[in-house]
């Protein structure tokens, strides 16, 4: 009978130390995939990965009168924010990738610019109306996977936001990507369409040289 028990004692903590051996396992999957998921953190030790600004973004901010305030989804490197904080606004940027951030926040601090990078996940993010301008440069794609979640963040935004603010958003004009991103501003509630422009976006390989030229779109509304 007790050794009956011993066994089932036996029995247990190596279920439990089985169980516990799972959830660390578990544990770390997810830990594993959430670092697997800030896959540009490996991208941006090159840096200036994405090169120049496109000279369409910076005339439309530069011309803009009202130097106010930016907040820039998904900014990796600072590619943009720190073309606008040079300009005069004050750009908060949010990205996951900690070394974009860094490196943004090291010529925001090196040139005293009105710049401030925050890591963080920008569909956590819902503070858009503290800002005058959401900027969110090649962020969406529409994947079939990722297309409900991109939409749910490009109406919350323009619902968030102040009356008269604006939405910037610079996306690849290839398939239906353009029109995905006009059905989900809704323009049948009156937004004003300040900007819908074509450009063309030039990206060069820095290790092979190799460049690739890709058909883009700007679209600016203003709520
Ligand atoms: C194609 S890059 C564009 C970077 C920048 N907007 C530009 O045009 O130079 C996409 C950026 O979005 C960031 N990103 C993707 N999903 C994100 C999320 N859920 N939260 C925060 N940043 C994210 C990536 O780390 C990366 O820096």
């Amino acid at each position: 009978m007790v050794g009956r028990k011993v066994l089932r004692s036996h029995a247990n903590i190596a279920l439990a130390m089985a169980q516990t051996a799972t959830s660390h396992m578990q544990t770390d999957v997810l830990n594993l995939k959430k670092r697997m998921k800030v896959t540009y953190d490996k991208y941006y030790e090159t840096e200036n990965l994405f090169g120049e600004p496109y000279p369409e973004l910076i005339q439309f901010f530069a011309e803009f009168p009202v130097k106010g305030k930016v907040l820039d989804l998904g900014c990796g490197q600072g590619r943009d924010a720190i073309a606008l904080a040079r300009l005069g606004y004050s750009v908060t940027g949010i990205d996951n990738s900690r070394v974009g951030i860094d490196q943004m926040n090291e010529i925001g601090q090196n040139e005293k610019l009105k710049l401030v990078g925050q890591v963080g996940d920008i569909y956590a993010f819902d503070d858009f109306s503290e800002f005058e301008i959401v900027l969110l440069d090649s962020m969406f794609h529409f994947a079939k996977k990722d297309k409900a979640k991109e939409i749910g963040l490009i109406k919350k935004i323009i619902s968030e936001i102040k009356i008269g603010c604006l939405i910037v958003v610079c996306i690849q004009d290839i398939g239906d990507k353009v029109q995905t991103l006009n059905q989900a501003i809704d323009f049948k509630e009156r937004y004003k369409r300040l900007v819908d422009q074509e450009f063309k976006y030039v990206f060069e390989d820095s290790d092979s040289g190799h460049k690739t030229e890709t058909g883009y779109r700007m679209i600016i509304i203003e709520k």
